[in-house]
């Protein structure tokens, strides 16, 4: 759209993004867009129309896949071209930086947008919240050390699809305490983070090896100890039938559904089967 430039977002750039994003009570924080400004700095974009910011969207890269979210146009300009051309300028960022696989979790109401840029239908997402029932302590679950990175990374990568772990070396130094892994006979299981905001935790990344959820209960009720939290919210793929039962057992409320997407060669699938809760809907 003439006037309108698509540029680097920066850190000034922040209050404007989250004033954009509250528009929609997507809930995103400060601590937010400072994490996916430092995981991908140059991955991340802003529109801008005669010195304002009116368009947000960031990708975070792992390997060569990018999961690409929060993309945003300021009401009175939608439906004029911005979402589109911030969407054309960060494929082709990602596209020159080697990145062959891009995936996103588009809102149903976006999918045209995205199907129209060449993405492809894949699963559902479901976003919950839930109420918690006091947490136990419970063997076997400890925090995160910084020697467990690498090996959690390459289990994590069946699942996700690409290696995260900078993604989760970051998630452990911002959340020590609720950065909780499986281990049993030297071999790592799963994990779990929660993100806790007073008496409510965010949880996710929580990767289990399929086939163990005893252990994911286990993780479960551990962080909900750590984190002290009376109330959660997750999201996870529909394609994971444990956790479907895991949640309906726990009498979680479903919000509303969103849909995996990729775009480019679908190299990076993953296995559904062991993703118990995204890592946030806009960085996968
Ligand atoms: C989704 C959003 C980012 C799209 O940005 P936009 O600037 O309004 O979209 P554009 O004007 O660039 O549209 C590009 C194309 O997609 C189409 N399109 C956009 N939104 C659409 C929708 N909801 N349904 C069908 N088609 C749509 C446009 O008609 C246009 O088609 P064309 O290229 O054939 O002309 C914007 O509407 C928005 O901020 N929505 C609210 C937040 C949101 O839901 N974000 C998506 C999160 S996954």
């Amino acid at each position: 759209m003439e006037g309108t430039r698509i540029r680097r977002l920066e850190e000034r750039d922040i209050d404007a993004a989250i004033a954009l994003t509250d528009l929609e009570a997507w809930g995103y924080t400060r601590e937010d867009f400072q994490r996916l400004l430092a995981l991908s700095p140059d991955g991340c974009f802003a529109a801008e129309r005669y010195g304002r910011v009116v368009g947000v969207l960031t990708t975070t890269t792992y390997d060569d896949l990018a999961f690409l979210g929060a993309v945003i146009v300021a009401p009175e300009l939608r439906g004029k071209g911005v979402g589109k051309e911030m969407m054309e300028a960060a494929l082709a960022h990602l596209r020159a930086t080697g990145v062959r696989t891009v995936q996103l979790n588009a809102y149903l109401n976006a999918i045209p947008f995205y199907e129209r840029l060449g993405f492809h239908r894949e699963y559902e997402v479901i976003r919950w919240h839930g109420l918690a029932k006091a947490g136990e302590r419970v063997r076997g679950i400890r925090p995160v050390r910084a020697e467990d990175l690498t090996g959690l990374a390459r289990m994590d990568a069946k699942y996700f699809g690409a290696n995260r772990q900078k993604l989760l070396a970051r998630l452990a130094k911002e959340f020590p305490s609720t950065f909780l892994v499986a281990e049993n006979r030297g071999r790592l299981r799963g994990f779990i983070v929660g993100n806790p905001s007073g008496a409510s935790c965010e949880i996710g990344p929580w990767v289990v090896e399929p086939g163990s959820r005893r252990v994911a209960t286990d993780l479960y009720r551990a962080l909900i100890d750590s984190a002290g939290a009376s109330q959660v919210a997750l999201s996870g793929p529909s394609q994971n039938g444990a956790l479907l039962e895991f949640v309906s057992e726990s009498r979680f409320k479903e919000v509303f559904r969103a849909l995996r997407m990729w775009w480019g060669a679908n190299e990076f699938p993953g296995d559904p089967a062991g993703l118990w809760a995204v890592g946030g809907l806009e960085k996968g």
